[in-house]
């Protein structure tokens, strides 16, 4: 009798014991299920997982809001909103473009182009007009690496400061020097200081690029800090702002290539970034 009531207890007890381990794991399982359906239907939640700081939309809607609020003109702006797509996609594909003004630089250019070079990596070169002379194989070597060639103005001045004939022959002068040697019209143009003149009525157009990470390069010319201000800084689908002047900035840059490949950046010209 005793016996009986004992294996009876035990029965009962093993019943009750294998079903609650069957719950655990049926809701461990659904819970991990749950999980890669949310991750494969957005893939920034991998990203931001590794940058709990950043918040892409938020930041993106607050650049756009800076560019508004402080006039950089309409192309800017229609730039940016025709953007806000392309940038979409960008978080999903971690595309990041590098760009240099001020070259081309006849010592810095070439180390930076050896090292860009070696890792496969194209960039987009906002050159000054006045430095092209002399430096003319530097700018037909960014061609032929396959760089993007842009335009920052012919002795790097503020355009909204020029009147409308010499701000365009700023420009145009530059865009000649350019052709002269690549055959090629530069579209995208790179404002110095970031001053678009609304509404130039030159005889071109052109598309003004500003950035979205700037680490102050050519203030600090520390290596260490430039790299740690942008990988801090970027998220996918952003413009990085560097300059071909400084041995600090090449270092840094090529600093920058190997630590953003190393979290699954690519890198592109700024046209894939915004005409795509
Ligand atoms: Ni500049």
């Amino acid at each position: 009798m005793v016996r009986s009531i004992l294996w009876r207890l035990i029965g009962c007890l093993c019943f009750w014991w294998s079903l609650g381990l069957a719950l655990f794991f049926i809701s461990f399982g659904v819970n991990r299920i749950e999980k890669a359906v949310q991750n494969s239907a957005n893939p920034e939640r991998i990203l931001s997982n590794q940058r709990p700081d950043r918040n892409t939309d938020a930041e993106f809607q607050d650049s756009v809001q800076t560019m508004e609020n402080t006039g950089m003109g309409q192309s800017a702006a229609v730039q940016v909103s025709e953007n806000s797509s392309i940038r979409a996609e960008k978080t999903i594909t971690a595309k990041v473009a590098l760009t240099f003004d001020d070259g081309p630089h006849p010592v810095y250019t070439p180390q930076l182009l050896d090292g860009l070079n070696e890792r496969g990596v194209h960039a987009t070169f906002f050159v000054v007009g006045k430095n092209i002379l002399g430096n003319e194989a530097l700018l037909k070597r960014m061609e032929t690496e396959g760089h993007l060639i842009g335009n920052h103005t012919y002795s790097h001045v503020k355009l909204s400061e020029l009147d409308i004939a010499r701000a365009c022959a700023e420009v145009e002068k530059t865009n000649a020097l350019i052709c002269e040697v690549t055959g090629k019209e530069p579209e995208f143009i790179r404002p110095p200081f970031g001053e678009w003149k609304k509404a130039m009525e030159c005889s071109f157009e052109m598309i003004p690029v500003l950035w979205d990470v700037d680490p102050l390069d050519w203030t600090t010319k520390n290596t260490a800090l430039v790299v740690e201000r942008v990988l801090k800084d970027t998220k996918p689908g952003d413009i990085i702002l560097l300059h071909d002047y400084y041995q600090s900035s090449v270092d840094a840059a090529l600093g920058i290539v190997d630590a953003l490949t190393e979290r699954g950046y690519k890198f592109v010209t700024v046209d894939e970034l915004i005409l795509e």
